[in-house]
C-alpha cells in the first residue's frame, strides 16, 4: 500500500476527535477544506435553529424577547470567552466583523487624540485596510498609516513591527492569522511592544478563532474583533464579536450612539446616555434568527477542547506538508505558508500558474464520479487548503491531493474558463 495511504489510516484510527465529524451534516460525495472561510452546518443547529423559528417565533412571537432572546447575545458571548480567553464582559456578540472593527478603531484613535499613526501590514485583509482609510479619510485627516510590508506576503518579522512602532503610534491594528498565508504572529509579543509605547492593539481574529489558541487575557491583549462563520461554524454571515479588556471598557466611546448603546434603550429616553461595560458597543436589535444558530457550533468546540483541536491541526498541517512536496512540488507548486508551525494558523497555501482553473476543476469535475473536493481561491493565484480538526480527516487530505496532483498531470484544468466567478 501507498505509504501516505498507510500513515493516513492509521492517523485517522487513533484520532483522539474522530467522532467529532458526526457532529456535522455530512457530505459524503466531496471532501470539504474551505472551513477556513464557512464552516460547516452542526447537526444540532438544524433543530436548535427550528426551535427559535418555530416555537419561539411562530408560538411565543414578541413574549420570546424576555423569554429567550434578549440574553442570548450574552450566552454567545460568554462561551466565545472561553475559546478566546477572556472573561464573559469582555466579549460583545453581534453586528459584523467589519462593524466591529470600524468602532474599535474609531473608540482608540479618539481615545488616542495626540497620537498621529497607525500600523497595519499587507497580510491584513481588505476590509480591515478599508476601514483605516475611511477614518483617516473622513474623521482622522492628520493620521498617518504605515502598511508593515511582509516577505513575498507570507511572513512579517518581529524586527519589522518592533522597528515601526514608537511613541507617536497610537494604533496597531493586525490580524492574528492572515487570510492569505496562514502566517500566526506572537500575540503577547506584539502586544508588550504596543504597550511599551503606550500604543493600543486591535486584534482581529476571525482566521484565529477556534483554529488555534488564543490568550487574550493573559496576553493582556487591549481588543479584538472576529467572526463566527469560519472555524466556529456559525453560519453563512453569522454575527461577529468584539473584545475589549475590562479596564479599557470605560476609557473607549462606541462612535455609533444607537439605542442598544444606550443605558436603558427600553426607557426610550430621547437623550443619549451611554451604557457601561462591553454593551456599550452593542448598536441595534439582535439578529435572533443568525445568533441563535452560532451555539451549537461552539458547544462542540468547547466540547472537543481547543488544545485538541490545535494539536490534530498542526499534526495534519505536518502531514498535509509532506504531501504538497511529495506529489505537488514537483508538478509546480509552491508553499505559501510559514513552514513553522508555532508561525501558522490552521490552513496552507499553495500556488500554481494555474491556481484558479485548478480550483474549479477540483470543485466541478466534468466526470460526475469523481470525488468533490473544496478548497477556495485567493487572488492572485492562491489555493488555501483549509484543515477542520473537527471534520477533516488525514484520508481527506490524502485523497486532495492525489485529485490536486491528477488534475494538473492530466490537464483537466484546461477544460475550464479563466473567467472568476463572483465568489471565489
Ligand atoms: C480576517 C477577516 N476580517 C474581516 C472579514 C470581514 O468580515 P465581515 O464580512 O463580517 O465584515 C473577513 C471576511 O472573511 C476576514 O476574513
Amino acid at each position: 500500500m501507498n505509504r501516505f495511504l498507510e500513515k493516513a489510516e492509521t492517523l485517522d484510527k487513533t484520532d483522539p476527535l474522530k467522532r467529532f465529524k458526526d457532529k456535522f451534516v455530512a457530505n459524503p460525495s466531496l471532501i470539504y477544506l474551505d472551513g477556513n472561510s464557512l464552516g460547516k452546518l452542526p447537526v444540532k443547529t438544524i433543530e436548535t435553529t427550528a426551535n427559535i423559528v418555530e416555537n419561539q417565533w411562530g408560538n411565543r412571537l414578541i413574549r420570546s424577547w424576555n423569554e429567550h432572546w434578549i440574553d442570548l447575545s450574552k450566552d454567545i458571548a460568554a462561551k466565545i470567552a472561553k475559546i478566546v480567553g477572556a472573561q464573559p464582559d469582555e466579549i460583545f456578540v453581534g453586528d459584523t466583523t467589519s462593524l466591529n472593527l470600524y468602532k474599535l478603531l474609531f473608540a482608540s484613535l479618539a481615545h488616542q487624540k495626540e497620537k498621529s499613526e497607525i500600523i497595519t501590514d499587507d497580510l491584513n485583509f481588505p476590509t480591515d485596510l478599508y476601514i483605516i482609510q475611511g477614518l483617516i479619510k473622513q474623521q482622522f485627516k492628520h493620521h498617518t498609516l504605515k502598511v508593515l510590508k511582509s516577505t513575498d506576503e507570507i511572513f512579517m518579522d518581529t524586527a519589522t513591527v518592533s522597528e515601526a512602532i514608537n511613541k507617536s503610534t497610537s494604533l496597531i491594528t493586525l490580524s492574528l492569522v492572515s487570510y492569505k498565508s496562514s502566517f500566526l504572529y506572537d500575540m503577547k509579543t506584539i502586544n508588550n511592544l504596543a504597550h511599551k509605547n503606550d500604543s493600543l492593539v486591535v486584534w482581529d481574529l476571525s482566521h484565529a478563532a477556534g483554529a488555534t489558541t488564543i490568550k487574550l487575557n493573559e496576553t493582556n491583549a487591549d481588543m479584538a474583533v472576529g467572526c463566527t462563520y469560519k472555524y466556529l461554524n456559525g453560519g453563512p454571515g453569522a454575527p461577529a464579536f468584539l473584545y475589549v479588556r475590562k479596564d479599557l471598557q470605560d476609557k473607549l466611546t462606541n462612535p455609533i450612539w444607537s439605542w442598544f448603546a444606550h443605558q436603558k434603550p427600553f426607557d426610550f429616553n430621547p437623550n443619549f446616555i451611554e451604557n457601561t461595560g462591553i454593551e456599550k458597543f452593542a448598536i441595534s436589535t439582535p439578529s435572533i434568527l443568525s445568533l441563535g444558530a452560532i451555539a451549537p457550533g461552539l458547544d462542540i468546540i468547547l466540547e472537543a477542547g481547543m488544545s485538541n483541536i490545535e494539536a490534530k491541526s498542526k499534526k495534519q498541517s505536518a502531514f498535509l506538508i509532506e504531501l504538497i512536496e511529495h506529489y505537488l512540488v514537483p508538478l509546480g507548486f509552491k508553499i505559501a505558508s510559514p513552514f513553522n508551525e508555532s508561525q501558522r494558523g490552521s490552513h496552507i497555501s499553495i500556488t500554481h500558474n494555474e491556481s484558479y482553473r485548478i480550483n474549479r476543476a477540483m470543485i466541478a469535475p466534468k466526470n460526475k464520479t469523481t470525488k468533490i473536493i473544496i478548497p477556495d481561491f485567493r487572488p492572485p493565484n492562491l489555493i488555501r487548503i483549509g484543515i477542520t480538526p473537527l471534520y477533516t480527516s488525514y484520508l481527506d487530505l490524502y485523497e486532495a491531493l492525489i485529485r490536486i496532483a491528477e488534475i494538473v498531470t492530466a490537464k483537466e484544468y484546461e477544460n475550464f474558463s479563466t473567467e472568476k466567478l463572483t465568489v471565489t
